[in-house]
């Protein structure tokens, strides 16, 4: 069944911009974004709007609708109800580059801050062997699509701008995690977690997890792990004692 949907998409770029208003056909089964390319084939040929797969893969429709954070891909016509107002705004973390698309590369420059895998020196690729268990444990956090909701969404970031350079975000936290987790991996990332990637500015409120288009659970399995393991390395006394006494080769 088809109907005409009120649809407020934010129109503009970095030098500002405001809500548009638009009515739009809407077909049955349809997503959001289907109504974002509709508007743009036959209303405003200019809208700009980044997406690759609309399979809810790739991470590139990142948007809010009606202020929640969506893939615009993955969110269908029917959870709104027909006379109802959809608002379409681009991600607010991120600064806007034009129309719906932002320019998110904020989390590009922290992921190439981030060491990556460093197994032992000894161990060619051929022989490296790991428990199910550790498979598992960090095959959740590779269903990461990195479509940025989760640190669009994090106050930390989202409120203050100037916690940017200090501050890494959910989604480089599961990095850190799945890497801290790997049995095969040599380096130690908890102080570059809590110092320079601000793992202690994170009050685990969990808005992340709520957000993860994967359901990853982002707070539980990484970002409280890894903050017990930080606290651990400082605070158990035995710990404190053994780095004493067998200090770790510096990376
Ligand atoms: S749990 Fe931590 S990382 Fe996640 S949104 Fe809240 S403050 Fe940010
Ligand atoms: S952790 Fe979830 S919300 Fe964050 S970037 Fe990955 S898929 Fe997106
Ligand atoms: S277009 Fe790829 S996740 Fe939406």
């Amino acid at each position: 069944m088809t109907h005409i949907a009120q649809l407020r998409v934010w129109r503009g770029d970095i030098d500002g911009g405001g809500l548009q208003d638009f009515e739009v056909e809407v077909n049955e089964g349809e997503v959001v974004l289907d109504v974002i390319h509709r508007l743009q084939a036959t209303q405003t040929p200019d809208l700009a709007v980044r997406w690759n797969c609309k399979a809810g893969k790739c991470g590139s429709c990142s948007a809010e609708i009606n202020g929640f954070p969506r893939l615009l891909c993955m969110t269908r016509m029917s959870m709104f109800s027909p006379d109802e107002t959809i608002t379409v705004t681009p991600v607010r973390t991120f600064p806007v580059v034009r129309d719906l698309v932002t320019d998110v590369s904020f989390n590009y420059e922290k992921a190439r801050e981030m060491p990556s895998f460093k197994p032992p020196a000894d161990l060619q690729p051929g022989e490296y062997r790991m428990q199910q268990v550790d498979v598992e444990r960090s095959q959740e956090f590779r269903k990461c699509i990195e479509c940025f909701l989760c640190q669009n969404v994090c106050h930390v970031i989202r409120d203050h701008e100037d916690n940017k350079p200090n501050f890494a975000g959910p989604r480089m936290f599961i990095r850190l995690a799945e890497l801290e987790m790997h049995p095969l991996d040599t380096a130690d990332r908890r102080q570059l977690a809590q110092d320079e990637a601000g793992l202690g500015l994170c009050n685990i409120t969990k808005c992340c997890t709520e957000v993860c288009p994967e359901h990853i659970t982002i707070t539980d399995n990484a970002i409280i792990p890894m903050k017990e393991r930080v606290a651990g390395d400082r605070y158990d006394p035995i710990v404190w004692l053994g780095r004493k006494i067998f200090r770790r080769k510096p990376d």
